[in-house]
């Protein structure tokens, strides 16, 4: 352990896909920093996505839930943390639709509980900060034209985008009403190594590896904005460093695309790599019912972080999704064993039943 680090952070979900990412940059570029990583290890979260950290001197895990208060009160009594990094949430829209409660009680319950944990810890608020990771969900469907900018009202339609606006809303409740310092920002769809295969990138790439139908939710026509996930750690990493308190940044890839057109790319890169006929793969899509309540399009409008803060993309599309097929083919070991839930006994052997 590093015996004086210049700063403790708390990375909550840092198991996950994005928070995996966020862990090993802020392990690997602050040194000086004692990164702390809570994560429950649901069904998403997979310490095999730190294995190149784990034994870092400045990295800890704690396995725990933020549902669980009394937990949460003894963590910080244990540690004083300068800043918390919030991204552990229930992050699957079809899941939300299935079971709403679990994403009420992680996503609000959970950010509530690590909200007054640092409200009750942090006496001079001045020296801290509470970061929280959200969506561009919140704001809701867009029609053909326009982009979602930090002013765009919130109109959150499904269970898990109106639970985050929800937390969204508590987050910006305790900095007027506490002053706690706080920032938040919504990010458009990621994409890249470590996401769960039951989002539509990896999934489709498992599909079609496995040739199997890849299903496309109604005639394909929704739009979303694509931005590789490294890019959004970067940015995470700039915000949390270099963010004004109370305020939003909208962080996505201008980069839109129609599921079935990116299917469709997808499946050219699939075919080349697997040396397959061309057309083999895209002879998998299927159409299938779409999903109820279904947002028709997202787009970021990212002018405030790129002109405040002078972030962009360092990926383009293409690049970035051929390092995500060359990926997750190098790791069909991982894609195995994560859909299998053999990754439970990994933990179990790691760290024992605890
Ligand atoms: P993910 O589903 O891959 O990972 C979530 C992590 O949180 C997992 O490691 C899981 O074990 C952990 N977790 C879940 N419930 C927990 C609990 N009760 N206590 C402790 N840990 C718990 O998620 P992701 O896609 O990496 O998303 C991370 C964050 O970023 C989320 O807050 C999400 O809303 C937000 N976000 C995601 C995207 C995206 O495209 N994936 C885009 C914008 C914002
Ligand atoms: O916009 C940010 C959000 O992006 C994040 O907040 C969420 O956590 C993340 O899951 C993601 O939500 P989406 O619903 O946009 O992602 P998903 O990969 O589930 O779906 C992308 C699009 O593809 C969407 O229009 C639904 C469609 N789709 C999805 C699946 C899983 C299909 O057509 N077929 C599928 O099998």
């Amino acid at each position: 352990m590093n015996p004086s680090p210049h700063k403790t952070l708390l990375i909550t979900g840092g198991a996950g896909f994005i928070g995996s990412h966020v862990v090993r940059k802020m392990v690997l570029d602050h040194p000086d920093y004692l990164i702390i990583n809570l994560d429950q290890l649901t069904y998403a979260g997979n310490l095999e996505n730190l294995k190149d950290v784990e034994d870092r001197p400045n990295y800890t895990f704690l396995r725990g839930n933020i549902t669980n208060e009394s937990f949460l009160e003894d963590l910080f009594s244990r540690y004083s943390f300068d800043g918390v990094i919030h991204l552990a949430a229930e992050t699957h829209v079809d899941r939300s639709i299935t079971d709403p409660k679990e994403f009420i009680r992680t996503n609000i319950v959970g950010t509530v509980n690590l909200l007054n944990c640092c409200r009750t810890a942090w006496q001079d608020p001045a020296d801290h900060l509470f970061y929280h990771i959200s969506t561009d969900e919140v704001y809701g469907s867009l029609g053909e034209e326009g982009s979602f900018t930090e002013e765009t009202p919130y109109d959150p339609r499904s269970p898990y985008s109106a639970s985050k606006a929800s937390s969204d809303h508590l987050v910006r409740a305790y900095f007027h009403t506490y002053g706690l310092p706080v920032v938040i920002s919504n990010c458009s769809n990621n994409y890249g190594p470590n996401q769960f295969p039951e989002k539509l990138i990896p999934l489709s790439i498992h599909n079609i590896l496995h040739m199997q139908p890849i299903p496309i939710y109604g005639k394909g026509e929704n739009v979303r904005d694509w931005l590789y996930v490294e890019d959004h750690a970067a940015a995470i990493d700039l915000v949390f460093h270099r963010g004004v308190r109370g305020r939003t940044y909208n962080i996505g890839g201008m980069n839109e695309w129609k599921n079935v057109d990116l299917i469709r790319l997808l499946c050219g890169i699939m075919d080349r790599e697997l040396d397959r006929d061309p057309g083999t793969s895209a002879g998998l899509i299927t159409f299938v019912k779409d999903r109820a309540g279904h947002d028709l399009r997202y787009a970021i409008n990212a002018t405030r972080i790129r002109g405040e803060l002078g972030w962009k993309p360092a990926h383009t599309f293409e690049q970035g999704l051929q390092k995500t097929v060359a990926w997750y083919l190098t790791n069909q070991d991982w894609m195995e064993r994560v859909t299998s839930g053999a990754y439970k006994s990994y933990y179990e052997q790691q760290y024992g039943n605890r």
